[in-house]
C-alpha cells in the first residue's frame, strides 16, 4: 500500500514535469528554510520547535540520524556538518537497517527521523521504539503534522512545500540547508566561534542566489545529458563531503533514468571499482576547491589512465576531466548543498532523452507506508 499524491491538485505552473518545477524552485525553497530563522545578533539560528534547552544541548554526546533513500543521503550530509560544526561524533544509517539489529539505545545520543512525508513506516516505526526505550529524539521533516513530526519530541519542519515527483529534489537539498541550521545551532551553543558562526550564516544567505545561477546552466547540462545518456553504468565518486553527493546523485540517476549507477568514495576505487572503468562507464566526480583538491585530482588521473570518460562537478575547470560544471563556490561546510544540484539536472535530462516516466518511475512510490 503507498500514499498517493493527488498530483491534478497542484498546478504545474508552466513546467511539463514536477520534477522539473521542482527543481526549478529550490532558491524560494530554500529562502523559506532560513526566513525567520536567523539571529545576527549571536550568530546562531532559533529553531522554534526543537524542544532543546541549551544545557540539554550540551549534554548529547552523540547524534544519530535516521532515514531512507534520499532522506538518508541527506542525513549522511547532516552527521557530517553536525561533526564540523558542532564537533559531536555523528552518523547517518538507514531506519530499517537500524531498527532490525536491535541497537544499543543511549540515553546521551539525540536521535535525529528524516523524512519527507513523514509516513515513512521504517523511519515511524525506528522512531516509536526509541521513544518506548526512552530516548530523544527529533523529527526533521517537511509534512507538517505527519506521523514522524507528531510521534517525535521537537523538530525542524524543512519547508520545502509540497513536492509531487516521486523521486525527491527540492525536499533533500531543504533538508540538508535543516541540518546545516542544526549544526550551526548545536555549534554555537558549544564551542563554534563567533567568526565562525558569522561566516556559516552569509555562506547560508548566500544559497538562493547561487543556486539560481546553477539553474541557469541547464542548456550546458541539457547537453552534457545527450553526450551521457548512451552509458550503461555510471559511476559517482566523492571524497568526504562529496561522497553523500555522490550517493544521492547516483541514486537520482538509476530512479529517473534506470541507467545502473554506483557511488564510491574516491579513495575506495583502487580497491575494486577501477576493474570497471572503460569507455563504456563514464565517471561523475565531485571536486570541490578545498584541501583534498589534490587528492581528488589524483583519482581523476587514474580514471583518464584507464580510459574513462569524467564529467567533473568543480568550483574551476579539471583539465583531466572531459567535462566540467562549474558551480559558485560557498563555505566548504555549506559546499554540499550546491553541488548536487546541476546532478538533479542530469538526471532529469537523461531521463527525459530517454523518453522516461519521469514524475512516476516504475516500481517506486512517493512514500512507501508499509513494511
Ligand atoms: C521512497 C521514495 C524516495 C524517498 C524515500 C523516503 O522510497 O521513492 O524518494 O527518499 O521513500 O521517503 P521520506 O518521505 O521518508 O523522505
Amino acid at each position: 500500500e503507498t500514499v498517493e499524491y493527488a498530483a491534478e491538485s497542484y498546478d504545474m505552473g508552466g513546467h511539463d514535469t514536477y520534477m522539473h518545477k521542482e527543481i526549478s524552485e529550490q532558491a524560494d525553497a530554500v529562502d523559506r528554510a532560513l526566513r525567520g530563522r536567523i539571529d545576527d545578533r549571536f550568530s546562531t539560528v532559533h529553531l522554534g520547535g526543537l524542544n532543546l534547552d541549551a544545557r540539554e544541548a550540551r549534554g548529547v554526546r552523540r547524534v544519530k540520524i535516521l532515514g531512507c533513500g534520499t532522506s538518508y543521503h541527506a542525513g549522511q550530509i547532516g552527521a557530517q556538518m553536525i561533526e564540523e560544526l558542532a564537533r559531536i561524533p555523528s552518523d547517518a544509517e538507514p531506519a530499517s537497517e537500524f531498527r532490525y539489529r536491535n541497537p544499543v539505545v543511549d540515553p546521551d545520543t539525540l536521535y535525529v527521523a528524516v523524512s519527507q512525508s513523514g509516513e515513512t513506516y521504517d523511519v515511524l516505526a525506528a522512531v516509536q521504539e526509541l521513544k518506548r526505550k526512552g530516548a530523544r529524539v527529533l523529527g526533521l521533516v517537511n509534512v507538517v503534522g505527519s506521523a514522524i513530526a507528531r510521534e517525535t519530541d521537537g523538530g525542524i519542519y524543512v519547508h520545502a512545500g509540497p513536492e509531487v515527483c516521486v523521486v525527491s529534489t527540492k525536499c533533500f537539498t531543504n533538508m540538508v540547508v535543516s541540518f546545516a541550521l542544526l549544526a550551526l545551532h548545536l555549534g554555537r551553543i558549544r564551542d563554534l566561534s563567533v567568526a565562525d558562526g558569522k561566516r556559516i550564516i552569509e555562506g547560508l544567505r548566500k544559497l538562493p542566489g547561487q543556486i539560481d545561477e546553477i539553474l541557469k546552466g541547464e542548456d550546458e547540462v541539457k547537453k552534457l545529458a545527450a553526450h551521457y545518456a548512451d552509458a550503461k553504468s555510471m559511476m559517482f565518486i566523492g571524497r568526504v563531503r562529496g561522497y553523500p553527493v555522490a550517493r544521492e546523485a547516483s541514486l537520482k540517476l538509476k530512479e529517473v533514468s534506470y541507467i545502473h549507477a554506483e557511488a564510491y568514495p574516491a579513495s575506495e576505487l583502487k580497491h575494486g571499482p577501477l576493474a570497471l572503468i572503460e569507455p563504456a562507464m563514464p565517471t561523475v566526480a565531485i571536486v570541490p576547491d578545498d584541501d583534498l583538491l589534490e587528492k581528488n585530482r589524483a583519482a581523476l588521473e587514474e580514471i583518464k589512465a584507464r580510459s574513462g570518460r569524467i564529467l567533473a562537478v568543480a568550483h574551476q575547470e579539471q583539465e583531466k576531466a572531459d567535462h566540467t560544471i562549474v558551480v559558485p563556490k560557498n563555505e566548504p561546510e555549506l559546499d554540499p548543498i550546491l553541488m548536487g544540484i546541476p546532478l538533479q539536472l542530469l538526471a532529469y535530462h537523461t531521463a527525459l532523452a530517454l523518453g522516461r516516466d519521469i514524475d512516476k518511475p516504475r516500481n517506486l512510490a512517493k512514500s512507501v507506508t508499509v513494511e
